[in-house]
């Protein structure tokens, strides 16, 4: 399954996460998603990863017999944040910033980049300047945004410049979106969702991996009757199966992250089974707002 990014440019829509795996974890992992059969990498150069990640597309397409353009590979420019102590990149730093991401990973063009996240307020334009000319450089071959709301997408817009081809946002039952996610398809904005995995009562559970945020938006007894656990056995595939076909479903690409071989498979298999529509809409009330990883805040005030 692909979805389109331009007329010509299409993306699996079942992509491999890499956050939170390090460089010498990850080139197992992104190995092991080629050989079960995921074609599209997601990484960022804020992961720290991206010389593993390089490792393993070339060990997969020598293994696998792939060539460069079976494989989409998204990486993301970390675009500074002043209040972390980081001067927010330039356009000319963000073109060094793309070359250094290729070099890491040892490609010549990445298929999508974005920015991480609106963090650079008043480099923003300059920056999606720059991503529009590593496009017409070639570098890259589509463009993006990731936590972008849409007063960040007006910006863009007011300006006279064009649209980023996706968004990759946090989604799934818990933050739905309904106000720009619907914005995003009247725009043609196509939509990854990222942390789809959330709702499990296991998600990042290692130490150091969670978000602050996880408990406030769990709510007491999600864990004896979780809805999920219910659809799952109903569907006979896992819980974490029915999160990712969901987002599936409501049209948008995903990303599942896993270092178990296991998951890497399972999170791969989510085209065997249909959410059916009661279900779909009993989700659809399910949403409890903002997400647990960066906040989009309001959806139609800058920051
Ligand atoms: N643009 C952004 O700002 C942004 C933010 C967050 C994420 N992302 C992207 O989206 C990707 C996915 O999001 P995420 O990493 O936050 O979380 P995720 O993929 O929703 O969930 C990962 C967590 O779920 C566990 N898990 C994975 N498969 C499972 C399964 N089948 N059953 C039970 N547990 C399972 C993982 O543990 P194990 O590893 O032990 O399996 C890990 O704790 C990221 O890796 C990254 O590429 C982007």
């Amino acid at each position: 399954m692909r979805l389109a990014l331009t007329q010509d440019i299409h993306m699996p829509m079942v992509g491999f996460g890499t956050y939170l795996i390090n460089n010498d974890d990850v080139q197992p992992a992104v190995l092991e998603a080629l050989r079960v059969g995921y074609r599209h990498i997601d990484t960022a150069e804020a992961y720290g990863n991206e010389e593993g990640v390089g490792r393993a597309i070339h060990a997969g397409m020598q293994e696998l017999g792939l060539l460069r353009e079976d494989i989409f590979v998204t990486t993301k420019l970390f675009p500074g944040n002043e209040a972390w102590g980081q001067p927010a990149k330039t356009y000319q730093s963000t073109i060094e910033s793309l070359n250094q991401s290729l070099s890491k990973l040892k490609l010549d063009y990445v298929d999508l980049y974005l920015i991480h996240a609106p963090l650079a307020q008043k480099q923003r334009l300059e920056q999606w300047r720059a991503l529009v000319a590593l496009r017409q450089m070639g570098k890259v071959r589509t463009i993006g945004v990731s936590n972008y709301n849409v007063a960040h997408i007006e910006e863009i817009k007011s300006a006279g410049l064009p649209l980023p081809n996706a968004n990759q946002i946090e989604l799934h039952p818990w933050s739905q979106k309904p106000a720009l996610t619907s914005y995003l398809v009247d725009h043609d904005i196509t939509i990854i969702a990222y942390s789809s995995l959330v709702p499990l009562s296991t998600w990042r559970t290692a130490p150091g991996q969670d978000s602050a945020k996880t408990e406030i938006m769990k709510q007491a007894g999600d864990e004896a009757d979780s809805p999920f656990k219910m659809m799952a056995q109903k569907y006979g595939v896992s819980e974490a199966q029915v999160l990712l076909r969901w987002g599936l479903q409501k049209g948008y690409a995903i990303l599942p992250k896993s270092t178990n071989k296991t998951r890497i498979r399972q999170n791969f298999d989510v085209l065997s089974f249909e959410i059916d529509d009661a279900d779909m809409s009993a989700i659809d009330k399910m949403d409890r707002g903002d997400g647990v990883a960066w906040s989009i805040g309001d959806p139609t005030q800058l920051p």
